[in-house]
């Protein structure tokens, strides 16, 4: 008899359900398919194709150049990998900022297209007609507010946001708002964890926390930070759990010593 073990799917009932009976939410990005199962079975709650596949997958310096087509590509190589996590997919700058219709066109793409299970957009009232639409149609949203990725030339550097007083209040109204709307989800990236926690605690529906301290209902990282695969990346919120970077390049550098020694193949790996 073979014993097949049904896989639950994490759902954003299932994450909302988490923050009433304070159980933390453990959310990591991914951007193939490998990287993707390896996460899922190591039973992270929502995998997030992040646009920061722009620079971890691209090379680019900023989020801004990834279009698209480029996050279906990628949204839909997590997807055929994870079996239990909730994989929430970035709508790319670009894909709706111009109007609420081109904003639920992109979201329609991206489920239509990868099979993932809702988009993230970067935002808060400014973006609230887009939400909404996209709501509308049936697609879970989450958001993402304070150090917003794709505004990086509006703020000019990538350090802690709202540690102003009107920054911290927009911040507040935004998380309201888009509570209101009907998002799942709320990421909020570089704020003091002061502001984190009073946010956390005045709304309902979760919080993931990046570089947002230890009082939000989840944390995310990206995955290549955290596995110590870009070498050099070593900001105050980053902790790193492994040194791929070395791993990799010790074993890469002894296969290429191997070749060039004529030592691999050797006579038991050849046919
Ligand atoms: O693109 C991304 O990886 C993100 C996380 C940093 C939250 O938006």
């Amino acid at each position: 008899m073979s014993v097949h073990k049904e896989v639950k799917r994490v759902t954003t009932h299932i994450i909302q359900e988490m923050k009433n009976r304070g159980e933390k939410i453990a959310m990591l990005t991914a951007y193939d398919y490998s990287m993707a199962a390896i996460v899922d079975e190591a039973g992270v709650d929502i995998i997030l194709v992040g646009d920061s596949a722009s620079n971890v997958m691209a090379g680019h310096e900023t989020t801004l150049p990834i279009t698209l087509d480029q996050m279906i590509y990628h949204a839909s190589s997590v997807v055929r990998a994870a079996k239990r996590a909730l994989v929430i997919v970035d709508l790319p700058f670009g894909s709706y900022q111009g109007n609420s219709k081109e904003a639920l066109n992109s979201a329609i793409r991206i489920m239509k297209e990868s099979g993932a299970h809702g988009v993230k957009l970067e935002g808060g009232l400014e973006i609230a007609e887009s939400v909404s639409r996209i709501l509308a149609a049936g697609i879970p949203v989450m958001g993402h507010l304070g150090l917003t990725p794709q505004s990086i030339y509006k703020f000019g550097t990538y350090t802690v946001r709202a540690k102003e007083e009107a920054e911290a209040q927009k911040l507040r109204d935004d998380a309201a708002k888009l509570q209101e709307l009907g998002c799942f989800g709320v990421v909020l990236e570089k704020i003091p964890a002061a502001l984190a926690k009073e946010v956390s605690e005045s709304i309902a529906i979760p919080t993931i926390g990046i570089g947002a301290g230890q009082h939000c209902d989840g944390q995310v990282l990206v995955i290549h930070d955290m596995l110590g695969i870009n070498k050099g990346f070593t900001p105050r919120f980053l902790r790193q759990y492994a040194n791929l970077h070395y791993i990799m390049n010790t074993a890469i550098s002894g296969y290429v010593n191997d070749v060039k020694a004529k030592d691999f193949p050797n006579e038991k790996e050849q046919y």
